[in-house]
């Protein structure tokens, strides 16, 4: 199904991704394209009914300013420009116009109807992924984060065991992670989905190295040659499908602006593995992302899971991670999620999790010295990470978590509470 498309040309703004969300909200499908678009292309896309020219500070590539094609104007769509000295539309403004001028440009100018939704995006991109991939198999590596986990759903609806899913459990997951990417996706994919667990491999690589940076670089490519060596073992993959999302895209930056980050999921896959790759949710905003999964019938403890670092509870270990650490901030973050969602918190905080350090204290048990482990509690409140702030939580809460922790994990005496803002903290201890 064709979809009305509302474009935002980027001509230097740090707002095009604010705009094309507010207008996709709307549930018109939204895009933001590049300033040297041509009308040609522009024509190839979905229904274009309207063109937002959206200028800002970056209007400068390779030393010239940027400028639109002229041939747009022609082509009878309507047209307004905001913060775009350059321009020749009939409607402009100097910045970001209300969200009722710019619904107003969206239905009564551009007449665009209301057609992007969930269900909408998923039967077409079912299609899409059909008429491409045929009979070919695709390869998918599944954390069990969000992204990974939707695109599976949706490849599962597309092409069911055609898909074949590579988990690989580095042994720093959360209590039961590995266990319900197993249990939702093991009874389509049967045996298309490969479990790893190279929980052993990961901690014995290591083994006393304290450095945090040093430790995200073991887990980042012990995880890259696992992938590798379980891919290299299956036979007659044509495609490789990545959890890459529409934020992603736009951060790697359009043609006009100068790429924040590039983007990259997997990576180092060996020379002679030539995959095709199929970005199903290269479209969609990671809420867009969580609608589908509802969609698809995930389950919402993972469709609203909270973001997790790739190197798991390796960067909530502080320091040089043991067994018996490792095991102590597994079952500590267990138990503050139940406990954030008896209390209702889990929809109210951001991201939630324990840490443990290094360093022991001393404390009495039974009239005992204990000599044992602090867990450091952190919830945070934020909306893109950058900043951060700390939700109240009410002491009676506090209270259970602390008694929890203190009776039923092993090797710890004491909890603290980390009242630090970022910045100037970071969210993570490491
Ligand atoms: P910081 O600690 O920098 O964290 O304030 C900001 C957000 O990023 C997450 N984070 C990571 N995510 N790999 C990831 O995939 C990492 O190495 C990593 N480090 C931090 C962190 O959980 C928070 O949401």
């Amino acid at each position: 199904m064709k979809q009305d498309t509302i474009v935002v040309i980027d001509l230097g703004s740090t707002e095009n991704a604010d705009i094309a969300r507010f207008v996709r909200k709307q549930g018109v499908y939204s895009e933001v394209l590049p300033h040297d678009i041509t009308k040609e292309e522009l024509l190839a896309k979905d229904t274009v009914k309207g063109i937002i020219l959206n200028g800002g500070m970056n209007r400068n590539v390779d030393g010239n300013n940027v400028v639109i094609d002229d041939a747009l104007y022609a082509l009878n769509i309507p047209i307004i420009s905001i913060d775009y000295p350059e321009t020749k539309a009939s409607v402009t403004y100097d910045e970001i116009p209300s969200e009722e001028i710019l619904k107003d440009f969206v239905f009564d100018t551009c007449k665009a109807n209301p057609t992007w939704n969930a269900q909408n995006f998923i039967e077409a991109e079912v299609k899409r992924i059909q008429d491409e991939v045929q009979d070919k198999k695709v390869l998918l590596a599944l954390s069990g984060g969000v992204d990974s986990s939707v695109v599976a759903a949706l490849l599962i609806k597309a092409i069911g065991k055609q898909l074949v899913c590579v988990h690989v459990n580095h042994g720093l997951m959360r209590k039961n992670e590995s266990e319900t990417v197993v249990e939702v996706f093991g009874k389509d994919l049967a045996e298309n989905l490969v479990y790893v667990d190279a929980s052993e491999r990961f901690l014995t690589k290591l083994e006393g190295e304290a450095d945090p940076e040093k430790k995200r670089k073991i887990i980042g490519n012990e995880f890259i040659k696992v992938f590798d060596e379980e891919a290299s073992k299956l036979n007659g993959i044509d495609y490789l499908a990545q959890g890459t999302i529409y934020s992603d895209v736009i951060e790697s930056g359009t043609k006009t602006s100068k790429g924040v980050k590039s983007h990259h999921n997997v990576g180092g896959l060996p020379e002679d593995m030539q995959f095709k790759l199929i970005e199903p949710m290269a479209q969609l905003f990671k809420d867009e992302v969580r609608e589908c999964g509802v969609a698809l019938g995930l389950p919402e403890s993972m469709v609203y899971r909270q973001p997790f670092p790739g190197p798991g509870l390796g960067v909530r270990t502080l320091g040089a991670i043991t067994r018996e650490r490792l095991h102590a901030v597994r079952e500590a973050d267990a138990i503050l999620h139940e406990e954030f969602a008896k209390a209702g918190l889990d929809k109210k905080v951001w991201q939630y999790f324990t840490v443990i350090p290094e360093f022991k204290s001393v404390g009495v048990t039974d009239g005992h010295r204990t000599y044992e482990y602090p867990i450091i509690l952190r919830a945070v409140n934020t909306v893109d990470a950058m900043t951060a702030s700390i939700e109240p939580i009410e002491y009676e809460v506090l209270g259970k978590i602390v008694d929890r922790i203190l009776s039923e994990v092993d090797n710890v005496n004491r909890v603290l509470y980390d009242l630090s803002p970022k910045p100037v903290a970071t969210i993570e201890w490491e």
